[in-house]
């Protein structure tokens, strides 16, 4: 959500910004603008795409500094007067804003007292003329910045410029990502490193509640006490970040295709020479806690209904909470609770929410997470990173298969459990099967599919934790309605809703309830449903759609999950929809 680059320094800034925020348009936006200073501030914006911000601005612009964004609106409507980047009332402060600023309204009444006025409805815009307002007063930026950090509730990354200085680029964050990237006669802020990887290796992150300076060849940053703080230049891969399509007309089948790849390394990772690799200590806490408590949001939540199964089957209790419901309601059961958040991003609101919480309660607490230097991998005692690779889609596909593994690993690793490798090799075969196998059939199914308004995924068990995930792919890229149904739960309500023609997509990979499963089959066939079944071999029938191999079934997310997205990818593409970033949604949900 809302994507910021900034440049300062001898290359070309429109050069970069643009590519920039092409390279962060994976965070979902509805509007983009940019701003320089070219004899004075010129600020060029609109609702729509970077594409077409590219056709309004001028082709050759002469500039030492650029900022620009990608807004994805929330305070005010996508307008054009809402889009960043805004310029305050005496024209002197031009900023772009990720995050949320909760106390804008009583700011922006104390600023209209001042005599100021408001050409749009944003949060940002307020904080812009907070700044000016104090710029006046003071005539020190540096102090103005510390002064209105001070004054600010919510969230914030901030990239700033003002009307008399086209050196100097000045930033400020909390709870919202800002890294600079480091280069030789020119520096770079964004809100990943992977829009700067093309210019540089060597980035600094931001911590909450720090500002700073930053000219062509100098970064200076100051903690919330005005103190120069001095921050080490981290190195990052440029090859994790990367966001080469390597000839997939999409981000989203491209992850699909690489979920062996990013097993085979999580276990690389994580299991070497026969034994586990977990920092020991992680691994004495989880022994002595009393309790797993299990995080997250969306698809990172279902990997964590999988999850504390696992941690089930070596006698530890856990319990699961969708993070904005825990945020707002904590509960810690145990006298030694133990909390694993998970997030793909490392970045979303809503779990930054609960950490505050987890943190003021002292409670232990580890992250499962993609993005090492995200918020979450930064301020958890415990962080395990996926390294699965940048995903860039908006529907999680590969991070959600690698959470699943590294939580089997992990909580394998608890009894030195070790034929969790031989299991998770097996179920690696059975998603290469489905890779070389199984694709035509799929888009066939999607191809029946594509026109329906509503449709069921019905399963027990892990089955049914991976329906949960396989319906929210659906709906999220395809716009049709869905629902995942435990099958047991079908009489006592939903299955009301079968009628002739609805399709069903069952999932039997259980031994234990596969039975049952059939039981649910029969009854929804009863009512006139077009059934779809996907069952491993040892329990299949003829009439069932896919077979595959037999595996521990406890590792369906991982084995078959491929088959839910890859029929969620191609009934989004027979719709002819935007199966990277489908509408409303943006890949990281930096606002609660
Ligand atoms: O980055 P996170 O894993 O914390 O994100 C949580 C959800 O927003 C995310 O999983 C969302 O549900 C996905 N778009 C689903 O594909």
């Amino acid at each position: 959500m809302c994507g910021i680059v900034g440049a300062v320094g001898f290359i070309s800034p429109k050069e970069y910004v643009f590519k920039g925020l092409k390279m962060l348009d994976y965070r979902g936006y509805d509007s983009a603008g940019i701003a320089y200073i070219d004899n004075g501030i010129k600020i060029y914006k609109d609702v729509g795409s970077v594409e077409h911000l590219l056709t309004i601005v001028p082709e050759t612009i002469n500039s030492n500094i650029m900022i620009g964004h990608t807004r994805w609106a929330t305070h005010g409507a996508p307008t054009k007067l809402n889009t960043h980047p805004h310029l305050s009332f005496h024209k002197r402060i031009c900023m772009v804003h990720n995050g949320v600023i909760e106390n804008y309204k009583e700011l922006k009444s104390f600023l209209k007292e001042k005599g100021y006025s408001f050409y749009g409805e944003t949060d940002t815009e307020v904080v812009a003329n907070l700044i000016d307002y104090y710029y006046l007063e003071n005539g020190n930026i540096l102090e103005t910045i510390k002064r209105v950090m001070g004054l600010l509730k919510g969230s914030y990354a901030l990239s700033i410029f003002t009307d008399d200085d086209d050196q100097t680029l000045y930033v400020a964050k909390k709870a919202s990502p800002l890294v600079i990237g480091l280069g030789k006669g020119f520096n770079l802020v964004a809100s990943d490193a992977s829009p700067m990887i093309e210019y540089t290796n060597e980035f600094i992150e931001l911590d909450d509640f720090e500002f700073g300076a930053v000219t062509k060849d100098k970064v200076v940053i100051y903690n919330k006490d005005g103190e120069e703080v001095k921050k080490e230049a981290i190195q990052k891969d440029v090859e994790l970040i990367s966001h080469d399509l390597k000839g997939y007309p999409h981000y989203m089948i491209k992850e699909i295709e690489e979920i062996p790849q990013t097993v085979k390394r999580l276990i690389s990772f994580y299991f070497q020479k026969n034994k586990f690799l977990f920092d020991p200590e992680l691994i004495k806490d989880l022994k002595e806690s009393d309790h797993i408590i299990f995080i997250a949001c969306g698809t990172s939540y279902h990997a964590g209904l999988v999850g504390g199964r696992y941690f089930e089957k070596y006698d530890k209790s856990a319990s699961r909470f969708i993070a904005s419901e825990w945020a707002f309601h904590p509960t810690y059961p145990g006298k030694k609770p133990f909390i694993i958040m998970i997030s793909q991003s490392g970045e979303t609101a809503d779990l930054i929410h609960c950490l505050n919480i987890i943190k003021e309660h002292n409670l232990k607490n580890l992250i499962i997470t993609n993005t090492g230097g995200s918020t979450l991998d930064r301020n958890c005692m415990y962080s395990l990173l996926l390294h699965s690779g940048v995903e860039v889609s908006v529907a999680s596909t590969k991070a959600y298969v690698a959470q699943v593994t590294l939580l089997a690993l992990l909580a394998a690793a608890l009894d030195k459990d070790t034929k969790v490798i031989d299991d998770l090799t097996q179920a690696l075969d059975v998603v290469y099967d489905i890779q070389y196998h199984y694709k035509p059939l799929i888009m066939k199914v999607a191809d029946e599919l594509k026109d329906k308004k509503n449709i069921f995924y019905l399963g027990r068990s892990f089955d049914y934790f991976l329906s949960l995930e396989a319906s929210l792919k659906l709906k999220e890229i395809s716009y049709i309605h869905s629902e995942a149904i435990p099958g047991g739960e079908l009489k006592h309500g939903p299955i009301a809703l079968i009628e002739k023609g609805i399709p069903v997509i069952v999932f039997i990979t259980d031994p234990v309830t596969a039975s049952s499963m059939r039981g649910n089959i029969e009854e929804v066939k009863t009512r006139g449903a077009k059934v779809y079944t996907i069952a491993t071999k040892s329990l299949s029938r003829p009439e069932d759609t896919i077979m595959v191999e037999d595996y521990a079934y406890y590792l369906s997310s991982v084995a078959v999950s491929s088959i839910a997205f890859y029929l969620a990818y191609y009934v989004a593409l027979a719709k002819g929809l935007n199966v990277d970033k489908p509408r409303n949604l943006a890949k990281s949900v930096t606002v609660e």
